[in-house]
């Protein structure tokens, strides 16, 4: 018996022992196709040489001084090509562990900006429900993800609030344009500012894509400028998470650039660092800073390895690879021919409701019934079966349940890294389909 505490105690899995560029391989020599960067992560693949040779010169300087004594060259480094790269007015980088410490650190920054500028009364938070900001206390509390929340509801932040997501393939009438849509979704927070009393809110956050909560959503055409306009009407600060959708994976640095939209607070993770080490960042934007440098002078918050070195170091390497090899440019190329292939494969399939996403970031929802959109039994769990099933052919695809609300839907997220090529393609697409064909032809029989 392992004396790991394992995601999934009672759940054999394989044990990784290596990683081959766009695979990974087992101890006993299988090799899986790495269709979904693990979850989102792993952009460049699996030991990629830069990056190996970045770090090896790293740690052989030193890996780690405490950010409390020192700083360092790669932290500032990484720091000023992040933010000469970032969306308008956002100025300094907190550089963190992860996604949940991203977001723990934006909630609080938020919280101290208001102290700082006299508006001690703005304590409220409101995000939108089926999104994920993480899992420790305060961002689990922000996120809407029903299924992650339920256990600890007694435990979340009672200041935290949620509006609908923007999600038009289930919510968007008939007879209303995607614009049309958008706008009616985005004046949610409009009603729920109103309603909790203007002065009191302090942040909205949301993804710009939602990841795996509800199967890679993205916003529709002008949803985030109606939400930048309506923060700054009434005074909230924008938090984007972009934690999973971030950093190249929607074909864009940052994603929100697509949009023409700039947040206060712009939190990125996983394709930072890119699984090379663990990394997080908070971008913060240049009003904040100023409240705090002439407020108290310090933001009260901090972790023991935030800034760390090596990670710093790794991450720089990354980003260094993904702008020499032109990496966002494939992104966009192959995703366009990877959700393309998927459509030429799915796109009539009686279980395959919706196809979308950017980039390399595609969400694929399954259903019962297509005309209908009707929902696959819950009980089913097709999600487990898939992703077992999966692995059994040698693929990574990241599925999902509670697609709608948290116990409805079903859906897979592919996140393959930055540098597939058409053969990736075609195997992910071929795998997928006899995944797909084995596992509903059984839930046929079982339904
Ligand atoms: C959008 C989003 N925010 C936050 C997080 C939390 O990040 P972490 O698991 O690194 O704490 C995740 C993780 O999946 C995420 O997808």
């Amino acid at each position: 018996m392992s004396h790991v505490f394992h995601r999934l105690p009672t759940e054999p899995m394989p044990t990784a022992v290596s990683g081959d560029g766009c695979y990974i391989v087992d101890s006993n020599g299988k090799r899986y196709l790495d269709a979904s960067g693990g979850a989102a992560v792993s952009c460049l693949g699996h030991s990629h040489p830069a990056v190996r040779q970045a770090m090896h010169a790293q740690i052989d300087k030193i890996a780690f001084a405490y950010s409390g004594f020192f700083t360092s060259e790669p932290m500032e480094e990484l720091a000023d090509y992040l933010i000469s790269n970032a969306p308008e007015g956002l100025e300094r980088v907190f550089f963190v562990s992860g996604g949940s410490e991203a977001l723990e650190s934006a909630i609080k920054i938020s919280r101290q900006y208001f102290v700082e500028i006299g508006q001690k009364q703005r304590t409220k938070l409101i995000a939108r429900r089926q999104s994920y900001h993480g899992n420790t206390l305060g961002a689990l509390s922000l996120g809407g993800n029903m299924a992650r929340r339920e256990l600890y509801q007694p435990v979340l932040l009672e200041n935290a609030h949620h509006i609908a997501p923007c999600y038009a393939y289930r919510d968007k009438r008939h007879d209303e344009s995607e614009e049309a849509y958008g706008r009616r979704v985005a004046d949610e927070l409009e009603a729920k500012i109103l309603e909790l009393g203007p002065d009191t809110v302090a942040a909205f956050a949301c993804e710009p894509v939602v990841g795996a909560t509800s199967g890679v959503v993205p916003a529709v055409s002008g949803y985030l400028k109606r939400i930048r306009e309506i923060c700054d009407k009434y005074g909230v600060l924008l938090i984007f998470d972009e934690v999973m959708c971030g950093m190249g994976r929607t074909g864009y640095l940052f994603a929100c650039e697509e949009d023409g939209v700039a947040p206060d607070l712009l939190c990125i993770a996983k394709g930072l660092g890119a699984g090379y080490q663990p990394i997080g960042a908070m971008l913060v934007a240049g009003k904040i800073c100023k409240a705090i440098d002439e407020g108290s002078g310090a933001f009260m918050h901090g972790h023991t390895y935030m800034g760390h070195t090596l990670s710093s170091a790794t991450a720089l390497a990354v980003q260094k690879v993904i702008r020499d090899d032109n990496l966002l440019e494939n992104v966009r190329k192959r995703g366009v021919e990877l959700r393309t292939a998927l459509e030429e494969r799915f796109g009539n399939h009686h279980h395959v409701g919706d196809i979308r996403g950017r980039g390399l970031f595609v969400g694929i929802e399954l259903v019962a019934d297509r005309t209908t959109k009707q929902t696959f039994d819950p009980k089913l769990a097709l999600h487990n079966k898939i992703r077992l099933k999966a692995m059994e052919e040698g693929l990574m695809c990241y599925p999902g349940a509670g697609t709608i609300d948290g116990k409805n839907g079903t859906h897979i997220l592919l996140a393959p890294p930055f540098i597939i090529d058409e053969t990736h393609i075609a195997e992910i697409v071929e795998k997928l389909g006899r995944v797909l064909d084995s596992v509903l032809a059984d839930a046929k029989t079982s339904a």
